[in-house]
């Protein structure tokens, strides 16, 4: 019989925790089911690049014929990713940027997008006038460097719409709080805060509700996945960012299978608020039961296969004798 080609993706991950990565490597495992011929290995570096730059060495050693890699920061990953693609591997890079165009294509959000409508959103539900604080994500990751350019480009609109204070988030919702606290103490201007993503927004509503602002601050976060937190207003809006599992997938299977494929993959953004969220909450829980659905299938093939595989040894056998 004709070999079946089979392929070993590698998959760099700066961290695994989260709603927002659990839905990459879902939506990565989904695509996957239709490609029996790749085979993913991944490893998580838990949010610190100086470990992505050793798994990421570690991968190539090991043996892989396409590199996916989401970099924690930018800079610090970038040599070991330039050294990947060097050697001949293909790399696609999953919602973060590296600093060089030693790549082979890019699947992710639009983060100046995600920032521009962001601060849209915010002028409108201010009124045009209010002072606002950002919560940033990460140092030096690509996404945290656009979310700020668009949301400070889509303010200066607004002449009246002020950026009083940032604190560094760094993703994570319990980190910001102390810092939170004493910025919001200096700034008791501020009326609404945008932050980077849904976990740092929640980290901030708990911090508003010890402060006794929770009815006077309003936020708004990033990734849109848990539209309960809009339903519930403990967000008052959330900007959609695709978490691109899908994507990465398909780009590789096109790069492996030697078709044309783009370079530049960029998904688009809306607003979840409390006119939508509802509906994007079925949309999702409908995509998580069509995936067990996938599986249940998956499962009973598999099933199949191993009876006929049974049945015709026996079948084997019988002729034997
Ligand atoms: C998860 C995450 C998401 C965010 C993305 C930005 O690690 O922080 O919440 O949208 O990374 O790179």
């Amino acid at each position: 019989p004709a070999a079946h080609p089979s392929y070993r993706i590698g998959f760099s991950q700066c961290s695994t925790g989260g709603t927002w990565r659990k839905a990459v490597l879902a939506g990565m495992e989904r695509e996957l089911s239709f490609h029996p011929e790749m085979h993913l290995r991944m490893l998580d570096a838990h949010d610190n690049s100086q470990r992505q730059q050793a798994q990421i060495r570690e991968l190539v050693r090991g043996g892989i014929d396409l590199l996916i890699v989401s970099p924690q920061e930018a800079g610090p990953v970038t040599p070991a990713v330039e050294e990947a693609f060097q050697r001949g591997i293909p790399v696609v890079l999953l919602d973060r940027r590296i600093t060089s165009e030693q790549y082979t294509a890019f699947v992710g959000g639009n983060n100046l997008e995600v920032g521009q409508t962001a601060a849209r959103y915010a002028a409108r539900l201010l009124k045009e006038h209010g002072h606002v604080l950002e919560i940033l994500g990460g140092v030096n990751a690509s996404t945290t460097a656009n979310r700020h350019l668009g949301f400070a480009q889509g303010l200066a609109a607004f002449p009246n719409m002020h950026l009083v204070a940032q604190v560094n988030g760094n993703w994570d919702s319990v980190a910001l709080q102390p810092l939170l606290a004493t910025a919001l103490k200096a700034h008791p201007e501020v009326s609404i805060i945008f932050a980077h993503n849904d976990e740092m927004g929640l980290g901030a509503a708990r911090v508003l509700r010890q402060l006794g602002l929770r009815k006077k601050v309003r936020i708004i976060g990033v990734d849109g996945l848990e539209p309960g937190l809009v339903q519930q207003r403990a967000l008052t809006a959330s900007l959609l960012y695709p978490p691109a599992g899908e994507d990465a997938i398909r780009t590789a299977a096109k790069i492996l299978a030697h078709q044309p494929f783009k370079r530049e993959n960029i998904l688009g953004t809306m607003v979840i608020d409390s006119t939508n969220a509802m509906t994007m909450r079925q949309q999702i829980d409908k995509m998580v039961s069509q995936q067990r659905d996938i599986e249940r299938q998956q499962g009973l093939m598999q099933h199949l296969l191993a009876t006929y595989a049974t049945q015709q040894t026996a079948l084997y056998v019988s002729l034997a004798s």
